[in-house]
């Protein structure tokens, strides 16, 4: 966000999809046949093994998602450090993403407090490979598992009052490093309007790549809102509050001038400080990989435009 970073994966390092899913499975047989020594099994048990399947979704992209060590390694989650390899290094030994509640609450006729194991089974889980594009200027393909938030919002009945959301995730010192940071004012707290969150396309997210979130990757549960900025996407949620009052976001608070609550993708309102004409995308060669045009609202415009029929979007951004 506010800080550029230097380095990039290197396209060696690149595993694509159907090879990591072969060598999994190879992994995986092993692992049942009982073929694998020590090693084996330790290099197996690196990768989070549980599965989480979703049936395939009408409204995925198809465009070819990364490779499942370029999503989990290139991460942003301030709360284990600013660098993106710091979440993939620290999350998976200090965040515990069990046991785990979230709080649903505010401007609802039920508010209630819902353990993870509870809202996995609250309804049927979809695999919906999106676009995340993220206000660096960069954008990566992944095939996310989770259910539209309006499942879980329609179950809490929001009253007359509710007219936005405000999502908090976790701030807990003795499991997030980064907290020591005062880069954002902790928690982690970001905001949509009420139809926004019931929008189809709003997917409340447990898993990737058929697997549980992986800690880095905001487990045991985040949003993700394909149509906005990624910091929009926020992660290790503990509170779902219905607001009758716009929420200030954490990047709009820490710098009002550069985020607003909107955020929008538009590739025609500028970062004061660098373009969003256009993005590189994750997993494609590197620094050096041709950039691509970035389209209006990530290209969802058909799905989400008439949420903002009259708005001007340069001044609300
Ligand atoms: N959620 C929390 N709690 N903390 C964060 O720092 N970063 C946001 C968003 N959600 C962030 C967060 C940003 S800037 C982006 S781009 C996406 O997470 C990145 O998600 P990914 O690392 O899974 O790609």
């Amino acid at each position: 966000m506010l800080i550029r970073r230097r380095s990039d994966i290197a396209p060696s390092e690149i595993t694509p999809v159907a090879v990591w899913r072969e060598r999994r499975s190879v992994v995986q047989a092993a692992l049942a046949a009982g073929l694998l020594g020590a090693t084996g099994v330790a290099a197996a048990q690196k990768q989070p093994a549980a599965r989480l399947a979703g049936r395939p979704s009408a409204l995925s992209t198809m465009e070819r998602p990364a490779a499942y060590e370029v999503v989990t390694n290139y991460c942003n989650f301030y709360e284990f450090g600013t660098e993106k390899e710091d979440p993939a290094q620290h999350a998976p030994k200090l965040l515990r993403p069990r046991p785990w509640q979230v709080a649903v609450d505010g401007e609802v006729r039920r508010p209630r407090n819902f353990d993870i194991d509870e809202l996995l089974k609250l309804a049927p889980m979809e695999e919906r490979i999106y676009r995340l594009r993220c206000v660096e200027a960069w954008s990566v393909v992944v095939p996310w598992v989770g259910y539209p938030l309006a499942e879980l919002i329609r179950r809490v009945e929001p009253t007359g009052n509710a007219k936005y959301v405000e999502f908090t995730t976790l701030a807990d010192p003795k499991q997030m490093p980064g907290l020591q940071s005062r880069v954002i004012d902790w928690p982690y707290v970001e905001g949509l309007r009420l139809d926004e969150a019931m929008h189809p396309l709003t997917l409340l997210t447990f898993g990737l790549y058929g697997e549980v979130l992986p800690n880095q990757n905001g487990a045991p549960l985040r949003i993700v809102v394909p149509w906005k900025y990624g910091f929009k996407s926020a992660k290790s949620l503990v509170r779902i509050r219905f607001v009758e009052r716009q929420p200030v976001n954490s990047w709009q608070k820490s710098a009002p001038s550069e985020y607003g609550f909107y955020s929008n993708v538009n590739p025609s309102v500028d970062h004061p400080r660098w373009s969003q004409a256009s993005e590189r995308r994750l997993g494609e060669g590197g620094l050096f990989s041709r950039r691509r045009p970035t389209l209006m609202f990530n290209g969802y415009g058909e799905q989400v435009a008439a949420l903002y029929a009259g708005m001007d979007l340069k001044r609300l951004f």
